[in-house]
């Protein structure tokens, strides 16, 4: 653990996807540093299974509620819900996002659309859903959400996800500009190549393309789920409170997708 113990008590953050991946990392981070935390995603298995690991693994209560990040009026249903469970909603960390790799002259219109809803439009949702409680947040709501490294740059067979992870980010820059006066600062973390998570596991090491990623990390390694996190403390805790629609970059100085 980096940070100080408790930094995070009486604070309310819900994370949405947290019940896999990065997002459960991020869950796990900010429930260890005292947070009372929330998890959103579409299956309840993932939730019920995910719960009762933070229990088990981290002795860590979360709530948890099923909601696709597509759907506006349910988002607002969630957050509301999730309000009143917590006492409010002090971070947001829009996590949520589906990928698959499909050349652009292959992808079908549904597709793209897909992708763009789950990445981009449910992170503006969730940030309008959530925004009274965020306003209420006693030192200033923060977001967090989840945009990419490769959104910076051209991102071959993934169209869909960059123009979606590169408007998550104009989207930031937007909220923070917007909504600094009531207190709220908005921000994204960019993952470089992250191991354990499904964009390393199917789109690089089951393609066979570990080696080849590598050597293009100048610090030689993939990162961990716990870069993420610590990245989110950063920017969710006091240590981030002049920071807003800023990038932080977790990629190892990363040129995979140059
Ligand atoms: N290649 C090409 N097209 C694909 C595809 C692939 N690998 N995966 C999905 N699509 C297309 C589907 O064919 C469909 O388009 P169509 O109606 O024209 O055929 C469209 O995308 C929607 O797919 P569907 O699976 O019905 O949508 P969904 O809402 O159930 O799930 C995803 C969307 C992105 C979550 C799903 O594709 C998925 O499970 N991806 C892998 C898991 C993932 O994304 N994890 C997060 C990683 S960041």
């Amino acid at each position: 653990m980096s940070f100080a113990p408790g930094i995070l008590e009486g604070k309310s953050a819900v994370v949405t996807g947290g019940a896999t991946g990065i997002g459960a990392h991020i869950v796990r981070m900010l429930g260890s540093l005292g947070a009372n935390v929330g998890i959103v995603s579409r299956k309840e298995s993932n939730l019920i299974a995910a719960a009762n690991a933070f229990k088990t693994d981290n002795d860590i209560d979360v709530k948890w509620q099923v909601g696709d990040v597509r759907d506006p009026e349910a988002m607002k249903a969630v957050m509301t819900s999730f309000a009143e469970e917590l006492g409010n909603i002090d971070i947001l960390i829009c996590n949520a996002a589906g990928n698959f790799i499909c050349p652009t002259e292959d992808l079908s219109w549904n597709g793209w659309r897909t992708v763009i809803e789950i990445d981009l439009n449910g992170t503006f949702n969730c940030c309008q859903a959530a925004l009274p409680y965020l306003k209420e947040a006693s030192d200033g709501g923060r977001i967090v959400s989840i945009s990419a490294t490769a959104a910076n740059f051209g991102w071959p067979g993934a169209a869909h996800a960059g123009a979606a992870k590169s408007g998550i980010q104009n989207l930031m820059k937007t909220l923070a500009v917007e909504w600094g006066s009531y207190g709220i600062r908005a921000n994204y973390v960019s993952p470089g190549p992250i191991e354990g998570t499904e964009g390393v596991d199917r789109l690089i090491i089951a393609q066979g393309k570990s080696e080849q990623v590598l050597e293009r990390i100048p610090l030689g390694t993939f990162g961990e789920g716990k870069d993420i996190a610590n990245a989110i403390v950063f920017l969710a805790s006091e240590s981030g409170k002049y920071i807003s629609g800023a990038e932080l970059a977790i990629d190892g100085a990363s040129q995979w997708v140059r």
